[in-house]
């Protein structure tokens, strides 16, 4: 539905299950942790990065397409947990323009029963998920080329690894089993990517100083061999 064709007198409650976790969308006059269902969170949308390497950030697919996926994590949690956020009233046209012209790109919009996690009534929300038709979808990847694609992308918004330790770091911080194994999964493959790599770094930076060092001179022939 268009911004301008909104009913400003409903209430618009957004839901957030990405980068909207720990950047709220502006405007928000309430936040709520809990969980939808019928959803499976994966970082299959192409974002970030330069064109030529773009990164990944997560979308929702809808659990019964996921179901017919080969997908290499292929067991989910029922839940999805993520964060819902009341817009101000008077300020949802405004808000929903600026998210369309934040996040549309690539995703659909759904509307789905949010739960919160205090138990209070359920709340209708609105979800923007991933469909193949979505030229950004990409679909199931091995974790490992996913880590090793998301440690090595960096774009306008930042390096994706960082998108991807925040949203570990954010899910974990909404309830105690808030965790997603999917994240978690990948969180831990770049975590020792990033280890690798610095191991890495480290023997090079020891190699070069080892070659740089003043050659030691063993025997008497050989000093006087240097000092000619
Ligand atoms: C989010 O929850 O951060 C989000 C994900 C996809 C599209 C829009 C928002």
């Amino acid at each position: 539905m268009p911004a301008a064709s909104v009913d400003s007198d409903a209430e618009f409650w957004l839901f957030g299950y990405g980068s909207l976790i720990w950047k709220p969308p502006p405007h928000y006059d309430k936040r709520i942790p809990g969980f939808v269902t019928g959803y499976v969170r994966r970082f299959w949308q192409d974002h970030r990065g330069t064109p030529e390497a773009p990164g990944r950030v997560v979308t929702l697919i809808e659990r019964s397409f996921w179901e017919t996926l080969t997908d290499h994590h292929d067991s989910t949690a029922d839940k999805v947990w993520g964060t819902a956020y009341r817009i101000e009233a008077p300020r949802v046209a405004e808000v929903r323009e600026y998210l369309d012209i934040r996040e549309i790109n690539g995703y659909t919009i759904h509307y789905t029963p949010f739960y919160p996690s205090d138990g209070s009534p359920t709340i209708k929300a609105l979800v923007y998920i991933g469909t193949p038709e979505n030229d950004q979808f990409v679909g199931p990847q091995p974790p490992q080329q996913l880590a090793e694609h998301i440690q090595k992308s960096i774009g306008p918004s930042g390096p994706n690894k960082d998108y991807l330790l925040s949203l570990e770091e954010a899910l974990d911080g909404l309830s105690p089993d808030s965790g997603d194994d999917h994240v978690k999964d990948l969180a831990t493959r770049v975590r020792n990517l990033e280890k690798e790599a610095s191991g890495a770094e480290d023997r090079a930076v020891n190699g070069i100083a080892v070659a740089n060092e003043p050659k030691k001179v063993g025997s008497r022939d050989e000093q006087e061999e240097m000092e000619k």
